[in-house]
């Protein structure tokens, strides 16, 4: 097996990709990014500065002088504001709103690009986001385009906000994702798209131990 290569993991919201990246690297002996986090500290920091996603210029003006880092703790990212480990907090529905819409910023991608290219190019990792494959990690030794039924990962964001006690309406939830895909599918930096050399899969019907099988048949020796 090899040892120091590198799976990008790249697909729309809900589609099961941290699940099925934090699954294969442990597997593999190797450490799980989540890249959507770094965005989402992003999101997190404007709500508690009050400043609004809009607010491009003076968000490009002052994420220089924040300090987002990943930590690596039990095969996973942490993920450092300012040294705070702010992980916990960062999965809510309006975290992820404001983290697509900063995410269409040149600078916050700029700002976040190289944090993520740094920890990808140590190795042994399985990183996951919205262009892993086609630009954080072009050369990865395997890229992954993880599809699912837009109303199965409605219903499975909706069984993660019950187990967590979070009310939702799955028919709210399923338009909240299809607009977060709309806009990160057609921003005009970095989209959501598969890279020519990545392969599909849809795991609609799969459960994560038949993905995690599936990839692994797919990894050079
Ligand atoms: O995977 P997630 O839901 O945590 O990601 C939140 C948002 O961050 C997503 O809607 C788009 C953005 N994102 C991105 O633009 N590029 C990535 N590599 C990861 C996430």
């Amino acid at each position: 097996m090899l040892k120091d290569g590198s799976i990008a993991i790249d697909g729309p919201s809900s589609s099961g990709k941290s699940s099925l990246a934090k699954a294969l690297a442990r597997e593999l002996g190797w450490i799980h990014a989540d890249t959507g986090a770094l965005y989402r500290a992003v999101a997190l920091w404007l709500g508690r500065t009050g400043l609004s996603a809009e607010q491009e210029a003076d968000i490009c003006r002052h994420l220089p002088d924040r300090k987002i880092a990943y930590a690596i703790r039990d095969n996973t990212t942490r993920v450092l504001l300012d040294g705070e480990d702010v992980t916990d907090h960062l999965r809510t529905e309006e975290t992820g709103r404001t983290a697509s819409r900063v995410s269409q910023i040149p600078c916050v991608r700029e700002f976040l690009f190289h944090i993520q290219r740094d920890l990808g190019k140590k190795g042994g990792v399985v990183m996951d986001g919205r262009d892993i494959g086609t630009v954080i990690l072009p050369d990865a030794t395997l890229k992954i385009f993880l599809v699912a039924d837009a109303r199965i990962r409605a219903e499975r964001r909706f069984t993660e906000m019950q187990q967590k006690g979070i009310p939702g309406n799955l028919d709210d939830i399923q338009k909240d994702l299809t607009e977060r895909d709309r806009r990160d599918r057609t921003r005009s930096l970095a989209p959501l798209i598969q890279a020519p050399d990545a392969l599909l899969l849809d795991n609609s019907h799969m459960t994560i131990e038949d993905a995690v099988k599936w990839i692994r048949q797919k990894l050079p020796n």
